[in-house]
């Protein structure tokens, strides 16, 4: 096969990829169940985890035009996925009082490492940038609270 011929053959393919959306629903919300009513937080620290977690942990996503460019699309999808499984601030009051407990202390680990929120996802986000102020504010109150 040609150069030429391999290059039309990819390019079909990320074509024929976009008939493929990825679902994008957002599940209703039930506010007495969402981690702000449930965990009560000061508004500093949940407008940080807004901007810093809630794409990948809640329903409350916000899809940018790239998360709608197969494959990076597919990618996305999954880092949502995995980040609801683990993790989901709009059904926070639906778990039990240990395990919310355990989630919170993950969270304030997470954060102290520098895992969470991933350093790719904050290169495109740079509202998802944490000050070390704010940080530490953070696991203050996320060890104060598990
Ligand atoms: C770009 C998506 C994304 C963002 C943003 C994000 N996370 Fe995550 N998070 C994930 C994924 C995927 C996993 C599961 C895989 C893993 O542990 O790496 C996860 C796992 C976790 C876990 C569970 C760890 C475990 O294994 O039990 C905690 C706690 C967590 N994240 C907290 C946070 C907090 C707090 C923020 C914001 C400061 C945040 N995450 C931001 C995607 C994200």
């Amino acid at each position: 096969m040609t150069k030429k011929k391999i290059f039309r053959i990819i390019i079909v393919l990320i074509i024929v990829m976009q008939f493929f959306q990825t679902d994008k629903s957002k599940p209703p919300i039930e506010e007495k169940n969402t981690f702000a009513a449930e965990a009560n937080p000061p508004q500093e620290i949940l407008t940080a985890l807004k901007d810093a977690c809630y794409d990948c942990h809640s329903y409350e996503t916000k899809y940018p035009w790239y998360t709608y460019v197969a494959p990076v699309s597919f990618w996305i999808r999954g880092h949502i996925k995995g980040g609801r499984g683990k993790l989901n601030f709009s059904t926070f009051g639906e778990m039990n009082e240990k395990d919310q407990k355990h989630l919170m202390h993950e969270c304030a680990e997470m954060i102290e490492v520098g895992h969470m929120p991933p350093k790719g996802y904050v290169r495109l986000h740079n509202e998802a940038y944490i000050e070390e102020t704010t940080k530490t504010v953070l696991i203050e109150w996320f060890n104060k609270n598990s």
